[in-house]
């Protein structure tokens, strides 16, 4: 068994000042975890690089671009699935664990990128998609054989209601019934994505052993982990109507914890679209061998409207967006972890919904990341965002390439939501969004591909891509850079307390951190309009280091402040000053 070991950690920070450079040092007792400083970024193949000129990213193309992510400074990447599928719902409708999509790239392939992110000091997670499989995945071609078939219980069947109707109201994230009827058993199966993702039955405990067996031949091939695609939903009782947040859930991730990772130095993050900061700690606090953290939503959906969900667009409001923060950083302050995002690939693009895509697109983009990585978690980047890309505006829904749009299309328009009021909703959150292919430079098909993209690119990528932005000390991918480097230098970054300033204010978003003598204070302006205020007296004539900021470097608090539109900046306070 894995001993975990208290490790005591001198933590050094030098604080210049007035010429003057004094040594701080303290000891903290933490059990330190090589993820708590690390930044992830994530990759969506199908649209990150196209080696081999079919329109589609590929592992080669990855690996083209591992020297551009260690320049960038992240240390893991999220790997979004790249296992063989029929790529229903791409990719996340998995036909075979062990073996890569022949899109993508082979078996082969995959290991070099193993081997060749370690030799630049980065890890790679896997999507672990275990909810349900694909339609094509072995198991289910078996199991909707017969009602005998030894794999039959992999999957959740149920009959018909007398009437021949499904055997309940639940309903598919995708639109429609979460049951679709099989004709040569005469049951229904149970899924809560698309119809060609049965969910798996994980009360058989057979499903659980092949699980394990899968994750521990992924781990021997030497991977950092494990991102665990909707894992709140597996310890679900469909009968009972319970999906989210099951009776059998967090047992089933600590026997998971005990036959697969639990004694390997891995990161485990969990999407829980269900999460609350109690249950967050449930899964993360170390004691419980669980996972290492969640991704929590909550700062997300505060943008959907609160019936009609992510269709509705609702305004942002940064008081609401605060608290929901606060709250998170101090629940999961003393035990277990945050994991701190703004976008993914099932996301629009944060720029978009949180900044200014237009005007201010290059500040608002800065304001926003140095918002994120001031805080105490582990930042997630989502490809495409450290140059600040935006939303598309398609005219089609079929551009959108998305099972999932183009479901809900279907059913709410069919519904009578107008033709319009459904694209608004594309527009500010189809998935999307995110999934235009990444904009390297100016050249054709934005340096993605030599063929025409499987999804079309953003017209935007003449200004906004890679190459211009290598080239500009002034740029978004500039920022990220030393954001994350700062994170390496600064145990303030990673462990200090958080306190918010400001709470009550409309257009700012601020807050301090804490470590012994380690003190930093970042501000937003979360608006396209200047900010004029008075500094409480507590704040009022501290000085100290610049470290990042989005106009000029500021290094002291006046007794005014006069913040430009989304100006942020950091300031490591000198203590001599506090
Ligand atoms: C998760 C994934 C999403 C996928 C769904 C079903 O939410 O992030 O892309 O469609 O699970 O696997
Ligand atoms: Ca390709």
């Amino acid at each position: 068994m894995l001993i975990s070991k208290l490790i005591p950690e001198m933590l050094h920070s030098s604080v210049e000042s007035l010429g003057r450079t004094k040594k701080l040092t303290r000891v903290l007792i933490v059990e330190t975890k090589w993820w708590h400083n690390a930044v992830v970024y994530q990759i969506y193949p199908r649209s990150f690089a196209d080696a081999n000129g079919d329109g589609i990213g590929d592992l080669a193309g990855i690996i083209g671009k591992l020297d551009y992510l260690q320049t960038l400074g992240i240390n893991v990447i999220w790997l979004s699935p790249v296992f063989r599928s029929p790529m229903d719902d791409h990719g996340y409708d998995i036909s075979d664990y062990c073996d890569i999509a022949p899109e993508f790239g082979t078996l082969a392939e995959m290991e070099a990128l193993i081997a060749e992110a370690a030799r630049r000091d980065i890890r790679i997670l896997m999507d672990l998609v275990v909810n349900h499989t694909s339609d094509e995945h072995p198991w289910f071609i078996e199991a909707r054989k017969s009602r005998d078939n030894p794999y039959r219980d992999y999957y959740i069947w149920r009959a018909p209601r007398t009437d021949g109707s499904a055997p309940d109201e639940q309903r598919s994230n995708f639109g429609g019934s979460a049951w679709e009827f099989d004709a040569t058993t005469g049951e229904y199966f149970f899924h809560l994505f698309s119809k060609r993702q049965p969910d798996l039955n994980w009360a058989n405990p057979q499903v659980q052993q092949e699980v394990h067996q899968m994750m521990n031949w992924w781990l021997d091939k030497g991977i950092g982990g494990f991102r665990m695609d909707v894992i709140d939903l597996i310890g679900k009782e469909v009968d009972r109507g319970i999906t989210t947040n099951g009776p059998h859930l967090h047992q089933l991730l600590q026997e998971m914890n005990a036959a697969t990772f639990g004694e390997r130095d891995v990161l485990t993050v969990g999407e829980t679209w269900g999460v609350t900061p109690e249950i967050a700690r449930l899964y993360s606090e170390p004691a419980r061998r669980e996972l290492s953290m969640v991704f929590q939503f909550e700062h997300i959906t505060l943008t959907w409207d609160q019936q009609d969900g992510k269709w509705t667009p609702r305004a942002f409001d940064l008081r609401e967006f605060k608290g929901v923060i606060g709250k998170w950083q101090s629940a999961l302050g003393d035990t277990g972890w945050n994991s701190l995002f703004w976008n993914n690939h099932d996301l629009p693009r944060a720029v978009s919904s949180y900044g200014d895509p237009g005007r201010y697109r290059v500040e608002s983009a800065k304001m926003l990341a140095t918002a994120l990585h001031f805080l105490k978690g582990t930042p997630y980047i989502y490809q495409g965002e450290e140059i600040g890309m935006t939303n598309v505006r398609f005219e089609s829904v079929e551009d959108y390439q998305d099972a999932e749009s183009l479901g809900l299309y279907r059913e709410r328009t069919l519904a009578g939501v107008s033709h319009e009021a459904m694209m608004e909703g594309i527009y500010a959150n189809s998935r999307g969004n995110a999934r235009t292919p990444m904009q390297w430079d100016a050249s054709e098909n934005a340096g993605f591909s030599h063929a025409e993209p499987w999804m079309k690119v953003n017209p935007n990528y003449r200004e906004i891509n890679v190459a211009t932005a290598l080239d500009d000390p002034g740029s978004i991918l500039h920022h990220y850079r030393v954001l994350i480097r700062l994170r390496k230098e600064r145990p303030v970054i990673v462990h200090g307390d958080y306190r918010p300033l400001f709470d009550e204010h409309p257009q700012l978003f601020a807050y301090e951190r804490r470590l012994g003598d380690q003190r930093l204070v970042v501000i937003n302006n979360f608006s396209g309009q200047p900010v004029a205020l008075e500094l409480p007296a507590s704040l009022r004539g501290l000085a100290g280091e610049s470290l990042v900021s989005n106009y000029g470097p500021r290094n002291v608090l006046g007794q005014h402040l006069t913040l430009q539109p989304y100006e942020s900046f950091a300031i490591a306070l000198d203590t001599q000053t506090t």
